[in-house]
């Protein structure tokens, strides 16, 4: 029998579960597995040298575990440490695997939502201070003005379970206020972190309904499909067996609790040493 060559699926924690449910729906033919550095989570907060070597960690272990494709489905480690990736490691040591990351397929389509050219984006602390989102909007469409907000409690309001509480509607105000005093034309909103699809609900509350809030699940998804076609061979080197596995540098129990709100489904994880 031919060795399964799933497509890699690597985030911080589980907030890339939020994007694999969507790669999954919309792509479920193919095998994948699904990685979470639980046991180094949060990346927000980490220096530019520590994001790179941790996420360089967990690509070269899906790597060896036969992914010739990986998908960083986390947006600091898409901006700290995916350009270093794609142009030293892989040209280096890593050939015929290809590394995609999480921030190009929102910024590539970003500017057809905007009709005021004004465009907010929401992430975490690592995220705004990369500047990946302006660089790369500025690419498209140069004519787009980004105004960017760090949001540091989002990630924990949710990782700790209080995503809907009460409590989380401060924080969440006190945001998006900071967002719009950079700019009140902003008419389009990226949520650039994948903890935040989970706060939707909540955003919405602070925010008038005609604001496009795009969150990247099924963009990245979208974008994928693309890239599949567009390079068909690496699509014949991704196994189509449907199968989803997941691996967590953490407690198994924990992850498999967790990763319920964010996958939407029950999950059995495997501890895997990164
Ligand atoms: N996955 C991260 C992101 O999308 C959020 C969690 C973290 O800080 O590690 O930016």
């Amino acid at each position: 029998m031919l060795r399964k060559q799933p497509i890699g699926v690597f985030d911080s924690g589980y907030g890339g579960l939020t994007v694999l449910k969507e790669i999954v729906k919309k792509l479920p033919q193919y095998d994948y597995i699904y990685l979470g550095d639980n046991a180094r989570t949060p990346y927000g907060n980490r220096s530019f040298e520590t994001v790179y070597q941790y996420t360089l960690q967990s690509v070269e272990k899906l790597f060896s575990m036969n992914c010739n494709l990986v998908i960083i489905a986390c947006n600091t480690a898409s901006a700290k440490a995916l350009r270093n990736i794609q142009q030293v490691d892989l040209q280096k040591k890593y050939p015929d695997k290809r590394v995609l990351g999480v921030i190009r397929p929102t910024t590539e389509i970003v500017g057809k939502y905007s009709k005021t050219g004004h465009v907010g984006v929401l992430g975490t602390k690592g995220t705004v201070a990369s500047n990946s989102y302006p660089i790369e909007i500025e690419k498209f469409f140069p004519e787009v003005k980004v105004f960017q907000e760090a949001c540091p409690m989002w990630v924990p309001l949710v990782e700790n379970n209080e995503y809907k509480s009460d409590s989380a509607d401060y924080f969440i105000k006190k945001n998006l206020d900071h967002l719009f005093e950079k700019s009140s034309e902003i008419d389009t909103i990226i949520l650039g972190c994948t903890h935040y699809p989970l706060l939707i609900e909540k955003i919405k509350k602070f925010i008038p309904d005609s604001i496009h809030l795009l969150s990247q699940g099924e963009i990245v998804a979208e974008s994928l499909a693309d890239y599949l076609k567009r390079h068909p061979e690496m699509e014949s080197r991704c196994s189509k067996g449907g199968v989803v596995d997941f691996y967590t540098s953490d407690s198994e129990e924990s992850f498999n609790q967790s990763a319920t709100i964010f996958f939407d489904k029950e999950v059995k994880a495997k501890h895997i040493a990164l």
